[in-house]
């Protein structure tokens, strides 16, 4: 029978607790639908709750629509701060078939205006500081009146945050409130609290650190108080009581302050946990004194121009914890534990016995070098946690809570307790906690640990915001990186939430600059004239194009095209061009980032790669008009598009004029310059199938090695496919000489790492300062695998239309793909097996959720064979004879 499942509002998971949209929109799915049922209209019935959880109907709206994603709000007033509601929907189709009641979603609204927030800013009283401080414990005790039917605690910090109540942590957010740009936006975060509190006595405790509100971040270094001179915190208590009586414990001058027993939480260089100095019951109604205590400072309030906002994004979690599989001792006789998988988060300790006052000491490293921790390409950037014991006799325990880093191995010095370390210490991974939304296996198993590989490097740099790299003294959103990556990125996880709200701050960084983005949001280099903050730049700027599109693509949302509109519009009429000649590219005289990182880039000198860098930057900015002329498009502006389109056709010329002879060999002979002009469209149809041909000739002479950057590294393989080289395309993919996608596999590599050859063939670290062994741009190559090996492909934003068109070659004889998408989940896999007569079989399965059409293109001999289905379960078999020679030749066949 026919079912609505998964009922959510905007991009929330489950009930929303304290979000800030006041017109949410819904989306559902079915379940068990036969194939002929259609959506012809729903029901929806929103209810408000009340203090004893009844639910009193306010609204029941039917709509005759097939619409199931993104329904607009069905009321016309918007949704008050505090409100809840609640929401269950139903469906009919023209049979006059009607679903049952979904299950009831909840939804509860937070502060949403700042006259709700009656909490003072509070502060330590003893200061600005210029070195790093201790973090410091806040805490505020009080009495309840009576029962309570319901607490919330609205809370913030400038800086990091913890809160307690009654000894109890509240909620599991690491790093709360996450990291915006903090002159503009600062989230706050709603926890429900009920159960936390005691009949009478109760007390709030709050531990703030600087974290990257006022510790160092930053570009070449980086800088301490960016965005303030100190932490801060912004509490909110908010208790109902059962006879409708309502109390505030906000936070004010009754609230007290003291350092606490973390002396240094610094984002680079680590944490200094020192237990001696535990304040213990600090967050506990206490029965003593109040000595060593000192009265909270209240400040000024917020500036109104800073938002105090829910956000949009998941929190940061601690999500998994991993074991370390080997205990090394190294040459100079140190302790190293090695998990198997290069990692972000923390290492967490049990029973740690020892003096009081003694202390272990420990140091994070992605690799090994010369058999010691490698910790050179973490430039100024310690990544120690040190822990001084009090002296337990019981054992202790500790695992930091505002730091992280990113390692695979890690030294553990000063051990003393007769307990393993390998059964004391485990890893805790850390990351904004995404749902996975994809899965790709194949038959070849370095190209599956590949993909997993990728995953691990979305997981280590999704972090609050998407960032270049976990490790050294950087860990900033870089624009580039992700302008890259998204497209690929929205394949892995459902990463739409937390870039949605990243992008609200590009837009708010691009406005500071006075249009032109910044190279990193939230914009850490604020207080240096370093020669990024302003200079306009193809591909890092682009993202506030390419980035909405791919979001856009991927779920259907137009809203995240309106939102970024002003900031996409603003950047491309902001390109600087050439005065004279080619009007319509870019200005020549501006530094580009190019290729970067090309392999033949020299080790210092990541934009001197092989490609001309002004043409990579003329192909993005035409690719960027093409957008935004899409874009344009979609929302109805119609102006705006004539002039966008004419633009990306001059723009065009111009590229002809400059760099494209007329049979299509392109004035930089390389391999991203042919991947960027066949997959931007660039060329006639004739210069294509010529720039093909040259770009094959150029992969073969290069024997299947990588050629490209960050630039060309998405377009290369898919390059070949389009233009009829699959085989060499595969041959690339497949390579495992240096460089390659499977070299660092074959060097033991668990993420992806920045350069092609971060560690050289003789396992020495590359001599490159810039040298991360976890960025995530290389693995834009998932995409192709999920397009072309396992062969699923999106036709129609919002995944409305699919295909599932593998293409065979290599030895690949299995893969497989899994996406869930906003209207179910698609799984598709092939396989294929050899007879005796030289034919081969091939296995085609797919799964296509409701409201989906798929395309199925079935590689048997009578080519193009395209089958169209909609919702159901669909199998193939067919016989084709297997075409091509593997593995290919280096040279060409003879023409
Ligand atoms: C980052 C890159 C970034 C680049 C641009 C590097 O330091 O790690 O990923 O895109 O700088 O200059």
């Amino acid at each position: 029978m026919a079912s609505i499942i998964d009922v959510k509002f905007e991009h929330y998971q489950g009930d929303a607790l304290g979000v800030q949209e006041l017109k949410p929109r819904i989306s559902w799915r079915f379940q068990d639908t036969p194939t002929d049922f259609q959506q012809k209209g729903y029901e929806v019935e929103l209810s408000e709750i009340s203090l004893d959880s009844q639910f009193v109907l306010l609204e029941n709206v039917k709509c005759k629509s097939s619409l199931s994603s993104l329904v607009p709000w069905p009321l016309s007033q918007p949704l008050k701060s505090r409100q809840k509601v609640s929401i269950r929907v139903r469906a009919w189709d023209e049979n006059g078939y009607s679903t049952p009641w979904s299950e009831r979603r909840k939804i509860e609204t937070g502060l949403l205006v700042r006259s709700d927030w009656k909490a003072d800013r509070i502060v330590a009283p003893w200061g600005t500081v210029l070195e790093p401080q201790p973090e410091q414990l806040f805490r505020r005790e009080f009495s309840l009146k009576g029962q309570v039917s319901e607490a919330r605690l609205y809370i913030t910090a400038q800086g990091v945050y913890e809160a307690e109540i009654n000894a109890q942590r509240v909620g599991d957010y690491f790093l709360a409130p996450g990291w915006t740009s903090y002159d503009s936006r600062i989230q706050y975060q709603t926890y429900d609290v009920k159960s936390f509190l005691e009949s009478d006595k109760n007390c709030i405790g709050v531990r703030i650190a600087e974290g990257w509100f006022c510790g160092r971040i930053g570009f070449e270094g980086g800088h301490r108080n960016i965005w303030g001179p100190h932490p801060a915190l912004l509490a909110q208590l908010e208790i109902k009581y059962v006879d409708g009586q309502v109390e505030i414990i906000a936070s004010d001058h009754s609230w007290k302050v003291r350092k606490g027993p973390i002396q240094l939480a610094e984002l680079y260089d680590g944490e200094k946990y020192d237990a001696t100095q535990e304040v213990p019951g600090w967050s506990y109604p206490s029965t003593g004194s109040d000595e060593g205590w000192e009265t909270a400072l209240v400040m000024e309030p917020l500036p109104a121009s800073i938002e105090l906002t829910a956000g949009f994004g998941e929190p940061v979690r601690r999500v998994e914890a991993i074991r370390p599989v080997h205990k090394i001792v190294t040459p100079s006789g140190k302790i190293v534990l090695d998990f198997g998988q290069n990692l972000v988060g923390y290492l967490r300790l049990r029973n740690i016995k020892g003096p009081r006052g003694h202390k272990i000491v420990l140091s994070h490293a992605e690799v090994l070098e010369n058999h010691e921790l490698g910790t050179r390409p973490l430039r100024i950037c310690q990544a120690i946690d040190t822990y001084t014991l009090k002296g337990d006799e019981q054992g202790e325990s500790y695992e930091p809570r505002f730091t992280f880093h990113g390692f695979r191995y890690a030294q553990i010095d000063g051990w003393v307790s007769e307990h393993d370390l390998e059964t004391s210490i485990e890893a805790a991974v850390c990351h904004t906690d995404m749902k996975k939304a994809g899965t790709f296996s194949c038959s070849d198993p370095l190209l599956n640990k590949l993909y997993q590989n990728i995953c691990w490097g979305m997981r280590g740099n999704f972090l609050s915001v998407p960032t270049d790299c976990p490790q050294r003294d950087e860990r900033m959103g870089w624009s580039g990186d992700l302008a890259l990556f998204a497209p690929t990125a929205t394949l892995i996880y459902d990463c739409f939430s937390m870039l949605k709200n990243w992008f609200v701050d590009v837009k708010h960084e691009q406005r500071t600059l006075g249009g032109v983005p910044s190279m990193v949001t939230p914009n850490a280099t604020l207080p240096d004239p370093v020669w990024c903050r302003r200079i306009p730049c193809a591909i890092w700027h682009d993202v506030t194009i390419l980035g909405p599109f791919a979001l856009y693509e991927e779920t259907g949302d137009i809203n995240i095209l309106s939102q970024q509109y002003s900031s996409m519009t603003t950047w491309i009429r902001k390109i600087p061009r050439n005065s004279i000649g080619t009007t319509h590219l870019w200005n020549n005289n501006i530094f580009q980032l190019g290729d970067w990182l090309d392999p033949a880039a020299p080790p210092d000198a990541p934009w001197k790669g092989a490609t001309d860098a002004k043409m990579v930057a003329n192909c993005f900015l035409i690719q960027s008009l093409d957008l935004i002329a899409r874009v344009a498009g979609i929302l109805g502006r119609d102006t705006d598009q004539d002039e966008f389109t004419k633009e990306a056709q001059n723009a065009k010329k111009d590229f002809q004029a400059e760099y494209v002879t007329p049979n299509g060999r392109m004035v930089s002979d390389s391999q991203t310059a042919y991947a960027l002009v066949i997959c931007f469209n660039l060329l006639s149809p004739s210069q294509t199938e010529r720039a093909g041909r040259r770009l094959e000739e150029l992969v073969r002479k290069n024997e299947f090695k990588i050629g490209t950057g960050f630039a060309g590294t998405p377009y290369i393989c898919e390059a070949l496919v389009r233009t009829g080289h699959t085989q060499v395309a595969f041959s690339m993919l497949l390579e495992k000489n240096c460089p390659s996608w499977l070299y660092p596999v074959t060097m033991g590599a668990t993420t992806v790492w920045e350069r092609w050859d971060s560690m050289l063939p003789d396992g020495t670290i590359n001599p490159g300062e810039m040298t991360s062994f976890n960025h995530y741009a290389f693995g834009s190559i998932a995409k192709f695998m999920y397009e072309r090996v396992a062969g699923l492909q999106r036709l129609e934003s919002g995944w409305k239309r699919f295909r599932f068109a593998p293409r065979i070659g290599a030895e690949f004889s299995q893969a497989s793909a899994s996406h869930i998408t906003p209207q179910g989940t698609i799984a598709c896999s092939w396989e294929t097996n050899a007879s005796a007569d030289g034919l081969h079989t091939i296995k085609m399965k797919v799964s296509v959720p409701h409201n989906t059409i798929c395309e199925i293109v079935i590689p048997d001999d009578s080519v193009g064979e395209t089958e169209i289905v909609s919702h159901g379960e669909w199998s193939f078999k067919r016989t084709f004879s297997r075409d091509y020679e593997w593995p290919v030749p280096i040279l060409p066949p003879k023409a």
